[in-house]
């Protein structure tokens, strides 16, 4: 059986920080199956469907690589999945506290589904989808933290919501 792992996540969208992690799981794990949570109390800035084919559009070329939308418990989907480890990026400290708990959690509502945290390259430590449509809604570069493409959508996105856009030219 294939060693799969699950990485979960609400993916506002999907970072470089994101990308650094799947990658480097990839050399770990022999399937990554991406969960983007679709979760109704929420209101992120793109559709579930978006989030997913925003992924799939950085990784339309790698087979071990699958995206899926799930709601409800995590480790229901895991184990739907056939997935006993779960990946999770740990930044610092602060993250630490809410990591934990869920890690706990999972592993009380199954004890056979293990968390796997990995710390993200230093470059991205500070990164989070929640600065990074910060920064586009005030009109800084992105360059470098999120995937070009996706660029494209969040920058759309902000013109289309017209929310506060103040984006300098080139
Ligand atoms: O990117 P996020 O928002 O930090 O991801 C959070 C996520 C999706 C991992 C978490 O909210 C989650 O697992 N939700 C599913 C509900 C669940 O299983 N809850 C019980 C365990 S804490």
């Amino acid at each position: 059986m294939k060693n799969i792992a699950v990485y979960p996540g609400s993916f506002d969208p999907i970072t470089n920080g994101h990308v650094d992690i799947i990658n480097r799981g990839l050399r770990i794990f022999e399937k990554i199956i991406v969960a983007v949570l679709e979760n109704p109390k929420k209101k992120p800035l793109f559709s579930t469907k978006k989030r997913v084919a925003m992924i799939n559009s950085i990784y339309q070329n790698e087979k071990n690589v699958e995206v899926k939308a799930f709601e409800g418990l995590l480790i229901e989907f895991a184990k739907e999945n056939k997935a006993k480890i779960v990946i999770r990026g740990l930044r610092a400290i602060s993250d630490f506290e809410y990591e934990f708990q869920m890690a706990l959690m999972n592993k009380k509502l199954d004890s056979k589904i293990e968390t796997f945290f990995m710390v993200p390259s230093l470059k991205y430590s500070f990164l989070s989808s929640k600065l990074v449509k910060e920064v586009c809604m005030l009109g800084g570069s992105l360059t470098g933290l999120i995937a070009p493409q996706i660029e494209k959508n969040i920058i759309e996105k902000f013109k289309k919501n017209k929310k506060t856009y103040n984006r300098k030219k080139g």
